[in-house]
């Protein structure tokens, strides 16, 4: 028998007990035994749950309990869960997670900590919701040198931008529907200003990497608060759309890069498809090209599927040391500044804005003029051709003065 504890009985949390009690049989058979949850910690009290005779508010009954062997930490946040979960791993139980905050902040630690408990920490939910990402990277494209990352991987911002777009929905109907479908953090702003998204990518990138942690607080980060139906009708008028792309560029000559920031990708590209909660992220590597993984992003039943996956997996190599390479801190920076990136990027502008002024506030930057879709603007598509990089776009949008409008990044 395989005795469980969720850490957590929220979304998520929630989510891993129906799972599990939903799959028993094929989990069962999957591992050779039957598995059971045998506490839910926490301190809240809930009404008709059906699980209210594992629920405990004492942390004992779980790191005490010596049958335990694997503990789901869905609490999120990096404090509570931060303590649990080292106290998990000190106990020699393995912890998987769907936390991505967490990973991002004290992944070297906490996977160096189980390391030398012979104990697991796995993470895979905790990009992607359901999608299978950390693992096929780590392990199923481990043969490729991976050169670049994109994805849409923040489901809240998809789903609102979709239904601006769509719909027509407003900015903040639309956030209140996805919280309401358990897609929102608790404190919407990490969805909405980008900062959930690139603790994301600081993952990937840090797998990518072999271990070399990518410090996620580095990355140049723009939200969605900014983007209108102005910017949205734009994206209409190139075939395109707007989304929130977290990118990281990891070049065979050239330094490493990363990006979080809303979008114009065409619609003619693959990633563009995930719409509403959907991410996809698209993968270059060496020897298979390009790939593509897509699913639900966020929610219950997509992101316990995945917790539940690695619940298997960590009790499948019960007492091994972690099957994921260990984080560590790089001497060398891994990062480099973005703004030496090259960019391409729509601008819109005033009308009195000449192409003579465009060459001259952004020399060199190839370009191409987009007739205004409001009255009183024209725009601009700067940088085709790599011929523009962060640090241009910046100084010549600012020279520019009044007679500059806004500005969205073109994938
Ligand atoms: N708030 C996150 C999102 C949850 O919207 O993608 C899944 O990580």
């Amino acid at each position: 028998m395989v005795n469980i504890a969720v850490l957590g009985f929220g979304v998520v949390g929630s989510g891993v007990a129906e799972v599990i009690a939903m799959n028993e049989k094929q989990l069962a058979a999957h591992l050779g035994e039957p598995i059971r949850v045998k506490k839910i910690l926490d301190i809240r009290d809930f009404e008709n749950n059906p699980f209210s005779e594992l629920m405990t508010k004492n942390a004992d009954d779980v790191f005490l309990d010596p049958e335990i062997s694997v503990v789901a930490e869905t609490i999120g946040g990096a404090q509570i869960a931060y303590e649990f979960t080292k106290r998990a791993l000190s106990a020699g139980k393995s912890v998987v997670t769907s936390n991505k905050e967490l990973v991002a902040k004290h992944g070297v630690e906490l996977m160096q900590l189980a390391l030398s408990n012979h104990c697991t920490y796995l993470f895979e939910a905790s990009v992607g919701g359901g999608i299978p990402i950390i693992r096929p990277l780590h392990r199923c494209l481990a043969a490729n040198r991976i050169s670049k990352v994109a994805g849409i991987i923040n489901g809240t911002t998809n789903y609102i931008l979709t239904q601006m777009s769509e719909i027509g929905t407003d900015f903040a109907d639309a956030l209140r529907e996805a919280q309401q479908k358990g897609y929102a953090e608790q404190n919407p702003t990490a969805d909405i200003e980008g900062h959930d998204a690139r603790r994301k990518i600081a993952i990937l990138a840090s797998i990518i990497l072999n271990g070399a942690y990518v410090d996620n607080t580095v990355i140049h980060t723009e939200g969605i608060s900014s983007v209108t139906q102005e910017d949205i009708a734009y994206a209409k008028r190139l075939d395109s759309k707007i989304k929130l792309l977290a990118i990281f560029r990891h070049p065979e000559k050239a330094r490493n890069s990363a990006i979080v920031a809303p979008h114009i990708i065409s619609r003619q590209d693959p990633l563009s498809v995930a719409d509403g909660v959907f991410n996809a992220i698209a993968v270059r590597g060496n020897a298979i090209g390009d790939v593509m993984f897509y699913g639900q992003g966020a929610g219950k039943m997509a992101t316990a599927s995945a917790v539940v996956g690695d619940i298997l997996d960590a009790a499948l190599h019960h007492d091994r040391s972690a099957h994921i390479t260990p984080w560590y801190n790089a001497e060398e920076p891994v990062l480099y500044d973005h703004s030496d990136s090259f960019v391409k990027a729509l601008i819109r502008v005033k009308p009195s804005v000449t192409d003579r002024r465009i060459e001259s506030v952004f020399p060199g930057v190839l370009y191409e003029r987009v007739d205004g879709v409001v009255d009183g603007e024209v725009g601009f598509i700067l940088g085709t051709d790599r011929s523009m990089n962060e640090k241009t776009l910046l100084s010549g949008t600012a020279e520019l003065g009044d007679l500059f409008i806004s500005r969205i990044r073109i994938y």
